[in-house]
């Protein structure tokens, strides 16, 4: 098939829920890569729509705002203010940010329920739904609580039990209750509007397996795995309060389902943006040479992929997406981003606390990004991003070119004179660089992308150095003129590229150079600057990050995992029922002895390992002990402890270990060894 070409492009990225603030995982997976692809159309002159705004219905935030006492609109105003401001600040060059709360959003989401209504789309479907006779309303999952079947756990909601983690309906709740007035919830039967899937599988199964095999993988198998195991019809109206109405007369007192109005969002804001830009927005979504790409995490691929295309497909005048570039997870220091457990960067106090840093989590977020499977940030390596390759590569070279040029030749490009073979292969590396980043653009390999535009600046740093102008300027003015000449071409093209990634970078370098940065058709170009251009002084463009800044940071999540652990120790403790029985016969299969810590040491890049060695009475042998936050190898030894010393060998980070060493835990986490009252000897057993 040849390659379709577009008129137009429309670039949506998930719209964000206003009911807490962003973290650096939604930023690296979604707003960065979705922002410098938007920033490489630009610059290739492409017409292109960037979409966003914040998603505002849904239960989560009307259970913030009972809990603060506030109208869900007040939390959505809250955040959708702040998250507006972090996405500037980071440079997020949005067309428009809009909100699922205006008013072209309500009339756009119910003209379009309307007409797949009377495209006879929907399903109605009667069900049984827990209702509070008190508070007179339907109980949305999250709404109720009772005790789950599976734990034990008394606390459980309608749609999860967050002790044991199983997913559950209000229905297999034990003893359910209201959360709105305490009350027991009656079933009651109620109607809803129901979009079959079902219908549209062979649909999708051709548009997506068949004919769009170029998406990334994890998104192709994601959906692949879902059509396989059987679409079935999904509601798109809730009995809620807080949402976009049914624009049914029967169907007072309900509203649409969050995901079937949200997506809808980015249709309204693009008729609020076309409206304000002299545009219309039906070129942006009806036209068959407009190219429509959704950026998102992998928790919302069924969403764009399946749902969000049938609802288009089904309404009739829409485009579907060409693509959807999901993302997977962003951990932080080895653990999932977790908004409950304060385990994030949020951006508000990345801003406050790293003020001029913005482009320096852009790049970090961009070279780590989780664009094939989960990955971590770790504030050491956004340490070492900085201070070896932003301040070494780019910073050194741009510094040095432009100092040099002040020192020698006024501040003025100098001429260039007859070109060696050296310079050639700067030009010709020059010349490759776009076509590289622009390669690995088109496939959404944003991290390929921003190291072949590193490269280009470690090119130009070698340059120099393997040139040594400082050197040759005491014999060969001439020469070191086209040296400075071509370094500074090069610095031209940094900065014209650098407006992609590094949007905050690309500013300064341009306004050292004095020069109005490059689009696309020209980058790549060795003759950006002409001959007795005059440049202005150099500036800072990045700063060493000092050891003490990044252990602030360290710091301050351990004292949040402090915090958490704690909190998580109490629970277990308090509210995790007693193990199931055991036999006599099993328990006697253990075979736990005094055994006596002969040595220890930590194990190497692990910071809650030991290793030590045992004298069980039976043989010395080695066993791996996750202890080493709470005690130091050299307060261990020489103690007598219990260990299970049948415990089947395990290979931990490399090391077998043979045995189990056995440690007692308070509720604040606290952890002691079980040791005999008397001194026994090594070996001794236990039953
Ligand atoms: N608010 C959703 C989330 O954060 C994303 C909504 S994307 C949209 O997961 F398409 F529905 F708008
Ligand atoms: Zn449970």
């Amino acid at each position: 098939m040849p390659e379709k070409t577009f008129k137009r492009h429309t670039i949506t990225s998930a719209l964000p829920y206003a009911n807490g603030p962003i973290h650096i995982g939604h930023l690296a997976g979604v707003y960065v890569p979705a922002d410098i692809y938007v920033r490489y159309l630009r610059s290739k002159k492409e017409d292109v729509a960037f979409i966003c705004g914040s998603d505002e219905h849904g239960v989560p935030i009307t259970i913030r705002a009972k809990k603060e006492n506030v109208t869900p609109q007040e939390i959505a105003d809250k955040y959708n203010q702040m998250i507006k401001e972090s996405f500037e600040k980071f440079g997020i060059s949005f067309d428009i940010y809009s909100r699922t709360t205006s008013k072209t959003h309500y009339k756009t989401a119910s003209d379009f329920f309307t007409k797949l209504y009377n495209n006879k789309v929907f399903r109605e479907i009667l069900s049984e739904q827990y209702y509070d006779e008190e508070a007179r309303t339907f109980l949305a999952d999250r709404y109720i609580k009772g005790t789950c079947p599976k734990c034990g756990y008394q606390e459980a909601y309608g749609d999860q039990c967050e002790n044991c983690g199983s997913t559950l309906s209000p229905s297999e709740l034990i003893n359910p209750n209201s959360m709105l007035s305490g009350s027991k919830p009656v079933l009651k039967e109620t109607k809803h509007w129901y979009l079959p899937l079902d219908e549209y599988e062979d649909w999708l199964r051709k548009w997506i397996l068949e004919d769009h095999k170029e998406w990334k993988s994890n998104v192709y198998g994601q959906c692949r795995s879902w059509i396989d195991q059987g679409l079935q019809p999904r509601a798109v109206t809730r009995d809620l309060d807080w949402g976009v109405p049914v624009p049914l007369e029967e169907a007072e007192g309900k509203v649409l389902y969050v995901w079937f109005d949200a997506p809808i969002g980015y249709i309204s804001a693009t008729i609020d943006w076309a409206n304000e830009n002299g545009k219309d927005w039906k070129d942006y979504w009806q036209s068959e040479d407009t190219r429509l790409v959704h950026f998102i995490g992998k928790d919302n691929i069924v969403f764009h992929c399946i749902i969000f295309p049938t609802m288009l497909k089904t309404h009739g005048e829409f485009i579907v997406p060409d693509n959807v570039p999901a993302n997977e997870f962003l951990n932080l220091e080895g653990n999932k981003i977790s908004t409950s457990r304060n385990w994030a960067v949020w951006l508000h106090e990345f801003l406050d606390e790293m003020p001029g840093k913005e482009d320096v989590l852009r790049y970090t977020l961009t070279s780590n990004a989780p664009e094939t499977k989960d990955n971590d940030f770790t504030w050491k390596d956004f340490q070492a991003k900085n201070n070896n390759e932003l301040v070494a590569i780019l910073g050194n070279f741009i510094n040095r070119a432009v100092v040099l040029t002040h020192k020698y030749f006024d501040g003025k490009i100098p001429e260039r004179g007859d070109l060696l073979e050296i310079d050639e292969k700067l030009i010709a590396q020059l010349k490759e660089t776009p076509v590289n980043v622009s390669n690995s653009l088109d496939k959404f390999k944003f991290r390929e992308a921003l190291s072949h535009f590193i490269d280009l600046a470690r090119t130009g740093n070698k340059y120099l150095a393997d040139n040594e102008p400082w050197k040759l300027i005491k014999t060969d003015e001439k020469r070191v003129g086209t040296i400075l000449n071509l370094s500074l071409q090069v610095a031209a093209n940094l900065s014209s590229l650098s407006e992609i990634f590094l949007p905050f970078t690309a500013k300064k370098i341009s306004h050292i150079l004095n020069f109005n940065n490059a689009t696309w058709s020209s980058i790549g170009d060795h003759e950006l600057l002409s001959e007795s251009h005059k440049i202005e002084q150099p500036e800072l463009l990045f700063a060493k990050i000092e050891d003490d800044v990044i252990e602030a940071q360290v710091q301050k999540l351990l004292d949040t995992r402090k915090l958490n652990e704690k909190d998580t120790k109490k629970e277990s403790i308090n509210m995790s029922p007693a193990k199931e029985l055991c036999t006599f016969d099993e328990f006697m299969k253990m075979d736990m002895r005094i055994v006596e810590i002969l040595e220890a040491e930590k194990v190497e890049k692990s910071n809650k390992l030991l290793k030590l060695k045992v004298d069980t009475g039976l043989d010395q042998r080695t066993v791996v002990s996750g202890i080493a936050k709470y005690f130091s190898p050299e307060e261990v030894v020489g103690k007598k402890v219990t260990m299970l010393v049948n415990l089947a060998p395990r290979k931990i980070m490399g090391i077998e270990s043979q045995g189990m060493i056995l440690l007692a835990e308070d509720p604040d986490g606290k952890l002691v060894f079980i040791t005999p009252e008397e001194s026994l000897t090594n070996g001794s057993t236990i039953s």
